[in-house]
């Protein structure tokens, strides 16, 4: 780029001197639109339990999910994000809970869509929340094998999307599962059920609390680098945006965040498709506990998502979308 202008004829602080100016020159801005709330479900009744790891955020018995969803509405957040909490006992070594018509994420898909339509719902493709050992997928030879995984993935799509779920969100990394899926739902009705691939989803250490808020933490005896992506790696999301895509996704998510909004920026420029940021538990709890702790303030989570905006994102998954969006005026 040229630079035009030099100093003093142009001062770039004219246009900062006074807030309606800032507003007019403002290149981003965020809103309630662009928030995806993630909600953490569990069984009982009457229950609001505080997640150790994630200060402000709980776990809620599905009694509570109704008032939530109002809330979600009145604020205009377009979506929330289910994620179970599973009890141990309903854990085995195959995750065979994701597919009883009777689990925790169908009913709550089915309590919000008998009494809302005007907000979208989405929920995570994998098995890590009813695995006893906490992976993603099948395991076999302690190595969680790819297409034993997706047969069993597309039976999870199958049955959110028959509960009622809008956005299927496959976060699981298998290789080729966005096709399978693609294709079972498209055979079955469900031409219209939008696909979210966490496309590109890195062995991040900032998942931590929400393994610990879904339970698998202590399961998990290995990391998830032979499925999920290398932290240095760049090219090699465009590989995984570009089979998705292909393989009929309808936007793509990258996970974690802030970590990689480089990863957001070039997927954006590569590919001008909707893509959305995830800013994961691990940047929710630290910019929170600094706010606890008053090493920050409030304004650093507004700054934070703006972030992702800045970088080409369409909508972010957010723990502050609550909280965020009574201040988004
Ligand atoms: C697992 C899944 C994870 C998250 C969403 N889905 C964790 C993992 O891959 O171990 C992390 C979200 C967060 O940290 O907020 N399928």
């Amino acid at each position: 780029m040229k630079i035009i202008g030099t100093y003093p004829k142009t001062r770039l602080r004219r246009n900062r001197k006074s807030d309606w100016s800032r507003r007019l020159v403002s290149e981003n801005a965020l809103s309630s639109n662009d928030l995806i709330w993630p909600i953490f479900i569990r069984e009982g009744r009457n229950i609001k339990e505080p997640v150790k790891t994630m200060p402000g955020v709980y776990r809620y018995t599905l009694d509570k999910i109704e008032k939530l969803t109002e809330k979600a509405i009145k604020k205009r957040i377009p979506m929330i994000a289910l994620f179970p909490s599973t009890p141990a006992s309903k854990k085995n070594k195959n995750g065979t809970e994701a597919l009883n018509k009777n689990n925790l994420v169908c009913k709550a898909l089915k309590l919000i869509k008998k009494n809302f339509n005007e907000i979208g719902l989405m929920c995570d493709v994998a098995l890590d929340p009813y695995t006893t050992h906490g992976h993603d997928g099948i395991l076999k030879k302690n190595y969680v094998d790819n297409d034993a995984t997706i047969k069993i993935l597309v039976k999870q799509s199958l049955l959110q999307a028959e509960m009622g779920c809008d956005v299927i969100a496959p976060s699981d990394m298998m290789d080729g599962r966005i096709g399978e899926i693609r294709k079972a739902l498209d055979k079955n009705g469900f031409k219209n059920t939008q696909i979210l691939s966490y496309a590109v989803k890195y062995a991040s250490s900032f998942y931590g609390p929400f393994r610990d808020a879904v339970g698998s933490l202590n399961l998990l005896k290995s990391d998830k680098k032979n499925y999920q992506m290398d932290i240095s790696n760049s090219k090699e999301a465009l590989r995984e945006v570009a089979m998705d895509l292909s393989e009929g996704a309808d936007f793509i998510m990258v996970k974690p965040g802030m970590p990689y909004l480089d990863i957001i920026r070039l997927i954006k420029e590569n590919f001008k498709i909707p893509v959305f940021a995830y800013q994961v538990s691990g940047e929710y709890s630290m910019i929170k506990n600094a706010i606890i702790n008053k090493t920050l303030n409030q304004d650093s989570v507004y700054e934070s998502l703006m972030s992702f905006k800045r970088a080409g994102a369409s909508a972010v998954v957010t723990y502050f979308a609550d909280e965020i969006s009574t201040k988004l005026k």
